[in-house]
Parts: C-alpha cells; structure tokens; sequence
C-alpha cells in the first residue's frame, strides 16, 4: 500500500448563517497520527467532512500524491482511500447481522452487483482476516447490537481497513470509552500508523494526545491556528 501525501488548502465551508471554515490549510503523510483539536464548533469535524466526501460544496484546493483532487461524495472519497468513523457508531452499523457482516458490508454490497449470491464462507474468513490484523478479539458470528460501544467501533474500525483504507478519520473517538477501552483503541491505531494508514485523530482530551499523536493541529473559528510535532 502506497502511503498517502494529503494537502488541503484555503478550504471554505459555508452554512445557511455560518461560515464554518474560513480557509483552513491542513495536511498529513501515512504513518503520522495526527491530532486535531481545538473548542466546541472550531470546524474540526465539517474539516474532516470534507475529506470523507460528506460536506461536498467545499471551496478550496485538495492535493493528494502531489494531484489535485476532488471529493464530491464519499464514493471519491473511498476511491483515494480515505475512510471515517464518526461518534455515533449505531447509526453505521446493521445491529441484527453478525461482526463478520458488518466487518464485510462495503465489500459486500459492491461484489453484489449484477449477482445474487454472497459467498458467506470467504466473507466470514476475509472478516477473520481484517480483525486478526487490527489484532482485535471479537467472534465473527457474535450479533452486532450484543456488542459494547468500542466493539462497535472496532467493527467500524475493522469494516474501513477491509477496504483500500490509506487514511482513516476518528472524530471523537475516546469520549464514551473507558481507560481499559482507550488503550485497546491506542493499540489498534499504533497498529494502523505502523502499517502506513495516515490516522486523525479528533480530541478534546490534551492528555491521551500526547500519548498517541506526533503532530497536532489546533483549529479555533474556522481557521487552522497552530500546525506543530508533538514531542514525547
Ligand atoms: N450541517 C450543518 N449545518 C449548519 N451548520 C453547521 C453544520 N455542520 C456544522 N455547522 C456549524 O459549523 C461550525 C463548526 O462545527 P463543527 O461541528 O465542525 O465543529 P467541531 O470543531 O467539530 O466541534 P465539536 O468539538 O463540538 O464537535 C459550527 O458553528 C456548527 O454549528
Ligand atoms: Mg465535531
């Protein structure tokens, strides 16, 4: 997997009332866990929106590998590899089916097309796969809406990696969980970063920064303020 090189500049997002980014410049290589922060409604997440293909009238310029691209749905958005959990895990997630399903579900869908059948046996193994990687222990055949919330986000976790995942967004993702639940979360995105997977990582909490992140950007307003290494 080739390690992505992410540029965003000047990006403007503007709201009925409300500009919410102002010109935002933004960048990040494979391999960094990079830390956004910054106060309540600074713009990190209608930043990483942009990235994900979910806040499509940006204005602004995105260079990927050194091309400029567009992401105009998250359909681009997956084809360069960029992939994001957000907080609300439930609203992403099929909770009658199994881990190995929801593990699947993108790639299900996709080899659908023009087909009837899913080959559930290779699925279920490809699943196995995917979370023996992350080095995650959930049972593929457990039901999802039995899980704990950081399962759901490993399920989620583990459904971005089955895919082409260059670049993966977590939008608050330590808020709901416990100490034990953080750490489990810390290894699984050492993981990740050492594989090359260009991780965010949206915080309010200084601390679990410092433990995680080598680079931090701040954002306050609408606008990038400080862009610096984290030195451990
Ligand atoms: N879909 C939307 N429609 C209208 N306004 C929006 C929308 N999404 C975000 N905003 C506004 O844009 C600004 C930035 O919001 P955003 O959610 O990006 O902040 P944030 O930094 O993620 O904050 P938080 O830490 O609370 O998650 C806020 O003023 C917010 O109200
Ligand atoms: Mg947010």
């Amino acid at each position: 997997m080739e390690r992505i090189k992410l540029e965003m500049k000047k990006i403007e997002i503007e709201f009925p009332g409300v500009k919410a980014l102002k010109g935002v410049d933004f960048e990040t290589v494979g391999g960094q866990v990079h830390a956004l922060v910054g106060a309540n409604g600074a713009g990190k997440s209608t930043l990483m929106k942009v990235l994900a293909g979910d806040n499509t009238h940006y204005a602004g310029q995105i260079v990927i590998d050194g091309k400029n691209v567009e992401i105009r749905s998250p359909k681009d958005a997956k084809h360069l590899g960029i992939e994001i959990v957000y907080q609300e895990v439930d609203t992403a997630l099929i909770p009658y089916l199994s881990v190995a399903e929801n593990v699947m579900f993108n790639r299900m869908v996709n080899d659908m097309k023009g087909r009837f059948l899913v080959d559930w046996r290779k699925m279920r193994l490809e699943s196995q796969e995917v979370l023996k990687k992350l080095r995650v222990e959930l049972d593929p055949d457990a039901i999802v809406g039995d899980l704990t919330l950081a399962q759901k986000q490993m399920v989620l976790i583990a459904r971005c990696m089955a895919g082409e995942c260059r670049m993966l967004i977590l939008d608050e993702p330590t808020a709901p969980l416990s100490n034990a639940e953080t750490e489990d979360l810390f290894r699984v995105v050492r993981g990740l970063s050492a594989d090359g997977v260009a991780v965010v990582f949206i915080s309010h909490r200084l601390n679990e920064l410092y433990e995680i992140c080598d680079t931090i950007t701040i954002m306050r307003d609408g606008r990038n303020v400080v862009r610096m290494p984290l030195t451990k």
